[in-house]
């Protein structure tokens, strides 16, 4: 029997790896524009580095780690998201010591034991930013408007963005406590998942897709309520920010984050074209974040968005790379003629195909539509003879006599 793939792991075909390298482009367009540079981690790290970021207590750490003890017995894991590994690395390397504000981006593949369905799998792929070192508001909202832009840029308006803050140390225990009284009464509403998280990580429960969860938090305590002085002023801030470049937001005060290391402002860019994976980007400040893992107190910002979420939205768009020009040959004896041709067009920059095993002019004219060429050029015996030929427009049929010399045929082709 053929072997298959591991189940939630994909692969991503040539149909579709021109949507994807799209996708990627424009990230790389839109973040550098922003002063963002590439950073490229392992995709293995000591699993301590997760759970000690990430929280013991959230369901990447307890339940969605791909965890195994290696041949020298180190706990290593998969990487479930990115910031961690990035963070490592600007601790490990020191990158803050001319400057502790860096603009770092990253994509890659990242790995969680999920239940797989539409836009959920176990290997899925991320593009995140993060900035370090700034504590205004000013940070927040530039990672914000850099993740419309790049949506805008990517041909796609409709995910809506989504803003919140969970506060700092100093007021979450106050936010957490209110929520804590106010779950009491209804933990036996709570789904089994949910009674855990009620002494583990109760913020959670706001996020339970349950109906009886999402019942029982009708009225519950909202954050935004209960933050202090400074969270309250940051968070003005950043909307004061956003207001003044005219980016549309709402404010969702429900919305928590899986990960524990958030502080202050969160976010998720959010469709209803997905199902029940509607968050198609997502990030945060950690201003904690970077101590706790034996750097330097040094604030963060920033958010990864879901490749193949974005590939979703972006549905059947055609991306695939047309050839500009599909050489057809009559016989044999032209083909190393065309051959040659071929290989000068394609150090031209010119993108060119040609028949590579003596079929009909029919099938290979059929493959020249099948492969959406813009124009086609048969040569024969007598292209060869007098170094001219035809090129056909394929769109409408429109011939062009030529000399076939690469500068001419770009002429065409311009
Ligand atoms: P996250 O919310 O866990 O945040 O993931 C970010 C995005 O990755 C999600 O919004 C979703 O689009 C995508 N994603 C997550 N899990 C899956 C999955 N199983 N299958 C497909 N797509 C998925 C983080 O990972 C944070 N590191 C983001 C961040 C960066 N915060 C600050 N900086």
């Amino acid at each position: 029997m053929a072997i298959t793939a591991i189940k939630g792991f994909n692969d991503i075909l040539p149909t579709e790896s021109g949507r994807w390298q799209h996708i990627e482009q424009t990230a790389r367009r839109v973040f550098e524009l922003n002063g963002f540079s590439e950073i490229r981690v392992p995709v293995m790290e000591k699993t301590e580095l997760f759970s000690r970021s990430i929280g013991d207590a959230t369901d990447i750490v307890e339940k969605e780690m791909y965890t195994f003890i290696d041949k020298g017995e180190n706990s290593i894991t998969l990487r479930p998201e990115g910031t961690a590994g990035v963070m490592r690395a600007f601790i490990e390397h020191k990158l803050y010591a001319q400057d502790p504000v860096a603009k770092l981006y990253y994509l890659g593949p990242m790995f969680r034991y999920e239940r797989p369905q539409k836009g959920r799998y176990r290997q899925f792929h991320q593009i995140g930013a993060e900035i370090t070192g700034v504590h205004d508001p000013l940070a927040d909202a530039q990672v914000l408007n850099m993740l419309v832009q790049f949506f805008r840029a990517t041909g796609l308006d409709e995910p809506q963005l989504q803003i919140n803050s969970l506060g700092c140390p100093e007021c979450r225990p106050g936010y957490r406590a209110a929520l804590v009284g106010f779950l009491e009464s209804r933990l036996d509403q709570l789904c089994e998942d949910c009674k855990r998280r009620f002494s583990t990580n109760p913020l959670r429960v706001l996020d339970c897709k349950v109906p009886g969860c999402v019942e029982a938090t009708i009225g519950a305590p909202s954050v935004l309520d209960h933050l202090c002085g400074g969270c309250q002023d940051h968070f003005t801030g950043v909307q004061g920010y956003l207001d003044s470049t005219a980016t549309p937001y709402s404010i969702n005060p429900r919305m928590v984050r899986g990960l524990d290391y958030y502080t202050r402002t969160t976010f998720e860019m959010v469709t209803g074209l997905l199902g029940s994976q509607s968050a198609v980007a997502a990030g945060g400040r950690y201003d904690g974040l970077i101590s706790q893992l034996g750097g330097p107190a040094i604030p963060g910002i920033g958010f990864a968005m879901g490749l193949e979420r974005v590939a979703l939205l972006l549905g059947a768009q055609e991306f695939s790379i047309r050839p500009d020009l599909f050489i057809a040959t009559l016989g044999a004896g032209e083909r190393s003629f065309a051959f040659r041709l071929m290989h000068d067009l394609l150090r031209a920059g010119i993108r060119v195909e040609m028949d590579y095993d003596g079929k009909s002019l029919k099938s290979q004219m059929r493959r020249a539509d099948k492969l959406k060429a813009r124009y086609s050029l048969v040569i024969g015996e007598n292209e060869v003879n007098s170094g001219t030929g035809a090129m056909k427009r394929m769109e409408d049929g429109t011939q062009t006599e030529l000399p076939l010399r690469a500068e001419d045929i770009m002429r065409v082709l311009s």
